[in-house]
């Protein structure tokens, strides 16, 4: 929720093997900016922003809600209150890969606790809060997108996989970069093209659950041992 106790969501998804992107950033009354960033993909690549990405969503028949039904009473709550909930981001991610070899990642967020109106962070920008490409992974990124955006944090810990780094090396590589150029706590998961998963962060800790053919049920972390 922003200053104003609103919910502004960006959004983006990447498809590993055209390129192509879709993405929405500062929408309201969107239900699932994610799916909007999906169309937007299939249709033609672009960012949508506000008000555009709103129009988008109805004109696709894509699901749009009242503004407040985003904002559950617990978070409230936090908001009204304000204690140690300013900054913090909340982002959700994924990366994917099918049996053809394709790859794909997806990123949304509400941006960061009390952000001011109309800020926008990593999560909607190709290269910073995603990245996919069949040819080495792909990655999805959380944390302070200020630090996140000069680092090019997801696209980071792609190319270290170019230099057939395991994901986990080439995702701690990506925080490894972001602690030394720039202040802030980030976290990512990746994937490779042969289906090994990696993560990293340097927050306290960062829940990641993960499922392949040979588990029965998700695995699921709250931290890394
Ligand atoms: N990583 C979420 C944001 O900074 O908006």
């Amino acid at each position: 929720m922003n200053s104003e106790g609103e919910v502004e969501d960006d959004a983006a998804m990447m498809d590993g093997a055209t390129l192509d992107w879709g993405a929405v950033a500062a929408v309201q009354g969107v239900r699932h900016p994610i799916s909007v960033a999906r169309k937007i993909m299939e249709d033609k690549p672009r960012f949508l922003v506000a008000e555009s990405g709103e129009r988008f969503a109805l004109e696709h028949g894509l699901e749009v809600c009242d503004k407040d039904d985003l904002v559950s009473e617990e978070q409230y709550q936090e908001w009204k209150e304000e204690a140690d909930v300013l900054d913090r981001p909340n982002t959700v991610g994924c990366v994917a890969l099918d049996s053809s070899g394709n790859l794909v990642a997806g990123t949304s967020t509400g941006g960061t606790t009390g952000q001011s109106q109309g800020r926008v962070g990593d999560s909607a920008l190709v290269g910073a809060g995603l990245y996919a490409d069949n040819q080495l992974g792909a990655c999805s990124t959380t944390g302070d997108g200020e630090s996140i955006i000069p680092v090019v944090l997801a696209k980071t810990a792609i190319d270290a996989l170019a230099e057939e780094a395991h994901p986990d090396q080439a995702a701690q590589h990506a925080i490894d970069t972001l602690k030394a150029r720039v202040k802030g706590e980030a976290g990512c998961i990746l994937l490779d093209r042969q289906g090994r998963i990696g993560w990293a962060y340097n927050s306290d800790n960062m829940a990641v659950a993960y499922m392949t053919e040979a588990l029965q049920q998700p695995a699921v972390f709250t931290q890394k041992e």
